[in-house]
């Protein structure tokens, strides 16, 4: 039986990829699949507590009673992010947001033709920084867990985003490596926290990834 030590806590948790629509068919996006915020919603949700789900498109289902916002942008999970983070206990922060939305085309489909073989440019705007802005509105007993998906200087990289956001732990994975990061059923993640403790765990399930950052955090 799995215990209950998260019984009436308030627990947010951020999945899947965001989609920044650029002209009537295409979007900018990346592979998420949702599978690692599943597994930490899952587990959060196993152990007691009340979950809320705010989910880029991903297609995944819910246990009925989990609360679940579908979104698609990063401006629509920064919204709704924003507005749940106060009545929340804890955050986890799975989400591959994106760091940038190109200025829209417009309603209307691009054609080819407009560009006559030249190729196109489009420009990017910045997003939110969903993970950072409720790191800045922390209150005291409030706990946030990053994510980082890294290729290169992993170690380094976690330590900078754990202090840059103000978060109490972060979960590093090399998204460079096979059976690691999107798409995937496992992940290699180094997890980082406020408390200095530094862990590198094996290639694991994604369901027993979620469940020791949950112990980690509680310990
Ligand atoms: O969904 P899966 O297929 O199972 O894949 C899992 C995963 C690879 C998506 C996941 O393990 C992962 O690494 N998620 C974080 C992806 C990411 O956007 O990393 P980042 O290093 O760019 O962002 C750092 C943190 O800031 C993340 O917690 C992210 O959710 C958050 N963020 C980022 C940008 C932004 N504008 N707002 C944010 O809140």
């Amino acid at each position: 039986l799995a215990p209950r030590d998260m019984a009436g806590k308030q627990v947010l948790v951020t999945l899947g990829p965001t989609r920044e629509p650029w002209d009537a068919v295409r979007f900018w996006s990346n592979p998420s699949s949702g599978t690692m915020g599943a597994c930490v919603a899952v587990a959060a949700y196993l152990r007691g507590a009340d979950v809320t789900v705010v989910a880029g498109p991903t297609g995944l289902t819910f246990p009925c009673d989990m609360a679940v916002v579908s979104v698609t942008t990063a401006r629509q999970m920064y919204e709704a992010c924003t507005d749940l983070w106060p009545s929340m206990d804890m955050a986890c922060l799975t989400a591959a947001v994106a760091d940038y939305r190109p200025v829209p085309f417009g309603e209307s489909k691009f054609k080819k033709s407009t560009s006559a073989g030249a190729g196109i440019t489009v420009e990017f705007e910045t997003n939110p920084d969903i993970l950072k802005s409720l790191g800045e509105s922390k209150r005291d007993g409030q706990k946030l867990i990053g994510f980082a998906a890294e290729t290169d200087n992993i170690r380094e990289e976690a330590a900078r985003k754990l202090a840059a956001k103000n978060l109490d732990l972060i979960a590093a994975n090399n998204i460079g490596k096979a059976g690691s990061g999107f798409g995937v059923a496992t992940n290699e993640m180094f997890v980082l926290d406020a408390k200095g403790r530094k862990e590198q765990w094996p290639q694991l399930p994604k369901t027993e990834v979620a469940w020791r950052l949950w112990d980690h955090l509680l310990l």
